[in-house]
């Protein structure tokens, strides 16, 4: 997990080193993903790039050719088995601070391998909690940008009151969590918020809407509001990180019987099993 990737290079975390005049440590000027790695295979790889390119052309960047192949060299060097690859592509270096970039300038490429905690049974048994905020971000969420200052204090929010998520309303419809997707199910209806450039098209979001589906469960994409959150019989936010993360209290207020309901139990296991035969 030391070898890391760098603009052709496969290099030692400690040894990496990139410009104080790259563009995205100057401006957060690039995009990201955050891809699994299950018993050293890579988790819907297709899906994460089709992301990735359609970032990098809103943000006025080509696609990197050879992605693929560099993560699959990555992996074989990497002993371990499960993990996170996390690719971070920026505009690249000049040589002035300047907020105009200039027309042919080579990306900044990284791809290093990162671990986060999953949660066990009992955990997503018991569920979270979450707090709700204002989603004071900017205006082209649905672009996976590395300038996260907004979903970084909407966090650390939740973190240090105790929450695992913090849910965001824009105008009082429902957007995402700061680091996730959000669902509700209300009288056995599964609901998520409908695609906008308000939110992230989330990759686990997508494989969710799928899977539930091939289970007879439809999922609905619509307008969710404040009151519709704290009405709702379940709750769960989707990330790469934790596929499905129950949430049964949100503030003040108990969702449904105030422990993981039966169809978030579902999503969860169809998931699971859905990654362990990937
Ligand atoms: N983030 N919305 C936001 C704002 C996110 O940051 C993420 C994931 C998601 C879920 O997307 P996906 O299912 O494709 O992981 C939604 C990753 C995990 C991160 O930044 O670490």
């Amino acid at each position: 997990m030391d070898e890391i990737y760098l603009n052709g290079k496969f290099v030692k975390k400690s040894d990496a080193q990139i410009s104080i005049m790259d563009r995205g440590f100057l401006f957060g000027d690039g995009v990201y993903e955050l891809i699994p790695v299950y018993n050293k295979k890579i988790f819907l790889l297709y899906k994460h790039l089709e992301r990735l390119k359609n970032s990098l052309n809103l943000i006025g960047m080509k696609f990197i050719d050879g992605l693929e192949d560099t993560i699959e060299k990555l992996i074989s060097i990497n002993n371990k088995k499960n993990y996170f690859i996390y690719l971070h592509v920026t505009r690249g270096q000049q040589q002035q601070r300047n907020h105009v970039y200039p027309k042919s300038i080579a990306p900044t490429v990284l791809i290093m391998c990162e671990e986060y905690p999953s949660y066990n049974q009992e955990q997503i048994t018991a569920g979270f909690s979450a707090c709700v905020q204002e989603d004071f971000r900017w205006l082209k969420s649905n672009i996976k940008s590395i300038s996260l200052l907004g979903n970084v204090l909407l966090k650390n929010l939740a973190h240090t009151n105790g929450y695992y998520e913090t849910l965001l309303m824009r105008n009082n419809k429902l957007t995402e969590g700061s680091a996730s997707n959000v669902f509700i199910v209300k009288d056995s209806k599964i609901y998520t918020p409908r695609l906008s450039n308000e939110l992230l098209p989330g990759v686990t979001r997508d494989l969710l809407i799928d899977l539930l589906k091939d289970h007879h469960m439809k999922v609905i994409e619509s307008d969710i509001t404040h009151q519709d959150l704290l009405d709702s019989d379940e709750v769960w936010c989707s990330s790469s990180t934790n596929a499905v993360v129950p949430i049964v209290r949100v503030g003040d207020s108990v969702i449904g019987s105030g422990k993981t309901g039966d169809v978030s139990l579902l999503a969860h296991k169809i998931t699971k099993e859905f990654i362990r035969d990937y």
